[in-house]
């Protein structure tokens, strides 16, 4: 896979990172995860499982690896493997968040899974967590989900902490969800510290079925911004796997057009993503080494006008894709 500037940045990354959502934490919300884990969830045969898909992704060149605080072991499972491995932090990008804590206490059936809070003292504790955990591996530190409702981008205290942080080194951006993604993501461009704009990331999702924030994803990348897509197949809903009677003339036509280009719904998914000229990278979300190997075959379609409108009619109204998404259950 061939690195690329991760925009104005200063980094480099891989056009496809890896995401450990679904690898640091026995549940989650993608279809199939418990099916995908074998409902196995022994730490030390979670970390093992976790540094096999690391393994493989390394493998295949990919050398971008999104973290949170509130996915469970996720930033210890990578702080093992990247060290066991004595990689060099020169030669990967990893980005983490702050501002959801992991309180599902390695159940699958917890009450509450995180708990969301973007004051100052969440920040400062996460931010001394991650950077104890990863060291110089950690390059980018994401506000976790900010929405205009967090009130993160109007809360000096914490811009002017994580002002700081950028002064220190890292890259600071901010990753986004639901309906208003676009709105909050326009009125991050216009946060500056100390006369330069504070967030020099953003991780939002994309797919098929949800393309609203597409237009404001262009403008941050032309100010420079680097643009990670997340959410690329729309938690499992855009591969083989969707098997709900509703979706069949959508997954019918996505079976089409992907064997006509001679791979898996899923790359298809990954590939329509890569195609948009304002992505610098898409995060693959796989918690097997074969869907990760599925998800990559995505560099192999050429992207063209023809399958650009074949595929255009598989947009949802944006409510109905966020009520969607936040009836998916924890497994
Ligand atoms: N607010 C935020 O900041 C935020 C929110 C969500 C996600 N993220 C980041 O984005 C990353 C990706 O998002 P995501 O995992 O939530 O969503 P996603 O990438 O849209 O969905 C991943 C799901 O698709 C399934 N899948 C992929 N290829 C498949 C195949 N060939 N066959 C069957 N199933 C397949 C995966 O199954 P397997 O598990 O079996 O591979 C997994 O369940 C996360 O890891 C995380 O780093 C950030």
């Amino acid at each position: 896979m061939k690195p690329r500037a991760f925009n104005h940045t200063g980094l480099t990354v891989t056009p496809i990172g890896l995401g450990l959502a679904a690898l640091g934490r026995p549940g989650y919300i993608n279809l199939g995860h418990a099916a995908d884990l074998n409902k196995v969830y022994d730490v030390e045969a979670m970390e093992r499982h976790a540094h096999a898909v690391l393994d493989a992704a390394w493998d295949y060149g990919i050398r971008y690896f999104d973290a949170a605080r509130s996915y469970g072991r996720a930033e210890a499972f990578l702080s093992t493997w990247l060290s066991s491995r004595a990689f060099d932090p020169i030669e990967c990008v990893v980005g983490s968040k702050w501002g959801y804590t992991y309180t599902a206490g390695w159940q699958v059936d917890a009450a509450k899974h995180e708990v969301k809070d973007h004051s100052l003292p969440v920040f400062e504790r996460q931010i001394h967590e991650s950077q104890t955990c990863l060291g110089k591996y950690l390059k980018i530190y994401q506000v976790h989900s900010a929405t205009l409702d967090s009130g993160v981008l109007d809360n000096p205290d914490v811009l002017n902490a994580m002002g700081k942080l950028r002064d220190n080194g890292v890259i600071i951006g901010l990753s986004l969800s639901g309906p208003g993604q676009g709105e909050t993501l326009l009125k991050s461009l216009g946060v500056q510290i100390n006369g330069k704009p504070l967030f020099q990331s953003v991780q939002a999702t994309w797919n098929l079925l949800s393309r609203e924030v597409g237009p404001a994803l262009a403008e941050a990348h032309d100010a420079g911004m680097g643009v990670i897509v997340k959410e690329a197949v729309a938690n499992g809903r855009l591969t083989d796997r969707n098997n709900l009677p509703a979706f069949s003339p959508k997954r019918k036509l996505l079976q089409e057009v992907a064997a006509e280009a001679g791979v898996s719904i899923d790359a298809l998914a990954i590939a329509g993503v890569l195609a948009r000229p304002w992505v610098d990278v898409v995060l693959s979300g796989a918690a097997q080494t074969a869907h990760l190997v599925s998800n990559i075959q995505a560099q192999n379609v050429v992207w063209n006008e023809e399958i650009e409108d074949r595929l255009s009619g598989l947009t949802e109204p944006a409510e109905m894709y966020w009520q969607t998404r936040s009836g998916l259950v924890w497994n």
